[in-house]
């Protein structure tokens, strides 16, 4: 068998959580490839909420193996004392279908505090970062002096936790940062981080790798699940307002360890429309009451942050940008739903800038002008909480997916209508041929 991949194409919380927790069922391992906690992936099944923010989306699947893998940046205090403290009333047993590999690097309470630093000096030009410590977790890393899952369990664990301290220290002292005062007390966060090292040290830490290439070898499925979006991968995103890692599915490769043979479909999903959450350049944004109609409607609120989420109209040279790099097979459009009360829709086709008009990105969307290109759809303007199928949607929702098969060169073949695991509309030839 093989490994898919589901990664989102636009600047992230597109409905990825939802999607993964849907498909779960055919595979039989789902992994983390990159990201850390600054993800928020909410799923809602049979009457629950639940957001996930480094547990692999196949949690709730009893037969499902979970793999958080190397390329994640993990927070054993967010992972132990959230993300498993919340999971408690599931009764998931964690021994069978959670592993994480011991090659993840992990962040410590002054990744924290390092990245609010960072972002205070910046000023107004701040990334909007989710403040967990993602940027400098990474920047170790890329710097060889992470501490990694595996060395929790090795004696020189406290030595090396001390020499990677002191140099934040340092960095900190050069900032003015007070991690002594009672918001940021470094002494208190490093308590709850130790606590939180011991019961990680009970989970299965494994040689990931090894794990993910002998379940391919066994013949199992992998679905590889994306965080962030393709707009914040660190490389091709909006450079530098992007998160610190590889959201695309190269990522893949590098953040599980398995090789490109093995990956068959790459699963891009989009929102019908656009949103954003943080700083840097969003070129179809609405700034009137038109965005705060769909933030409402939406309830576009960050999922790790509570942030309000910038709104707009579906941008085609960004996504198709992404579909690019990426190299998606199939599509999936989320919260179709959320347009279902307008008349029309639009949709950005091209940017004109003082170059031209184009239908790619220019090199530096940050300093850019950028001027929409705007093409505006009849919309289906009725409710679609009764659809059961995808070959009966409304005729204006069809023809807004045709033409943005067309300009996309990518069929769509599933559309969401809601947040539940059900409200999910497949084309009946990838139900049956799955
Ligand atoms: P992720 O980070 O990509 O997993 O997405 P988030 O969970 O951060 O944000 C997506 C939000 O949209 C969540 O609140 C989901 O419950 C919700 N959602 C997902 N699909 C749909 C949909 O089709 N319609 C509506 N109305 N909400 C959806
Ligand atoms: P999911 O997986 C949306 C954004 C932040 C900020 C930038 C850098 O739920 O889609 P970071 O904390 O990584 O240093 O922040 O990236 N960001 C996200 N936006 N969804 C996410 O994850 C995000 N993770 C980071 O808002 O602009
Ligand atoms: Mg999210």
């Amino acid at each position: 068998m093989a490994v898919d991949v589901l990664l989102g194409l636009q600047w992230g919380d597109e409905g990825k959580g939802k999607v993964v927790d849907y498909l779960a069922p055919k595979y039989d391992v789902v992994a983390r490839f990159q990201g850390g906690p600054n993800a928020g992936h909410t799923l809602e099944f049979d009457g629950h909420k639940h957001v996930l923010h480094q547990v692999p989306s196949g949690i709730f699947h009893e037969k499902i193996q979970n793999v958080i893998g190397n390329g994640v940046v993990l927070d054993p205090v967010v992972f132990i004392k959230k993300e498993i403290e919340g999971l408690k009333k599931f009764h998931i047993n964690f021994n069978k279908n959670l592993f994480i590999s011991k090659k993840a690097s992990i962040i410590i309470p002054s990744h924290r505090l390092l990245d609010k630093a960072s972002e205070i000096s910046k000023g107004a030009n701040k990334i909007g970062s989710t403040l967990k410590g993602i940027g400098p977790a990474y920047q170790d890393k890329a710097a060889r002096r992470s501490i990694r899952v595996g060395d929790i369990l090795l004696p020189n664990f406290k030595k090396k936790y001390e020499e990677l301290l002191a140099q934040h220290k340092s960095i900190l002292d050069f900032y003015k940062f007070d991690y002594t005062s009672p918001e940021d007390n470094l002494a208190a966060l490093e308590k709850d981080f130790f606590e939180a090292v011991e019961v990680l040290k009970t989970f299965n830490l494994i040689d990931s790798e090894y794990f993910l290439n002998e379940a391919i070898a066994q013949g199992k499925s992998i679905l590889a699940e994306g965080a962030q979006g393709s707009m914040l991968d660190v490389d091709f995103g909006s450079y530098p307002f992007v998160t610190s890692s590889n959201t695309t599915s190269a990522g893949v490769c590098s953040g599980l360890g398995i090789a490109p043979k093995h990956i068959r479909e790459v699963f891009g999903i989009f929102k019908a429309y656009c949103t954003r959450v943080g700083s840097g350049p969003f070129p179809t944004e609405l700034h009137d009451e038109e965005g705060q109609k769909m933030r409402d409607i939406g309830k576009e609120y960050g999922s790790t942050t509570g942030r309000p989420r910038r709104c707009g109209w579906i941008d085609l040279p960004a996504l198709k940008y992404a579909i690019m790099i990426n190299g998606v097979t199939q599509l999936f459009m989320m919260k179709a739903d959320v347009l279902n009360s307008y008349e029309i829709i639009k949709a950005c086709t091209d940017y004109k800038t003082s170059e031209g008009t184009s239908n790619q990105l220019p090199y530096d969307l940050c300093i850019t002008e950028v001027d929409p290109v705007w093409i505006s759809l009849k919309g289906w303007n009725c409710d679609t909480s009764q659809l059961t199928d995808f070959e009966n949607i409304p005729q204006e929702l069809s023809d807004y997916l045709r033409f943005l098969e067309s300009q996309l060169n990518v069929p769509i073949s599933m559309v969401s209508i809601g947040p539940g695991r059900t409200e999910t509309l497949m084309k009946k030839e990838i139900l049956e041929r799955a």
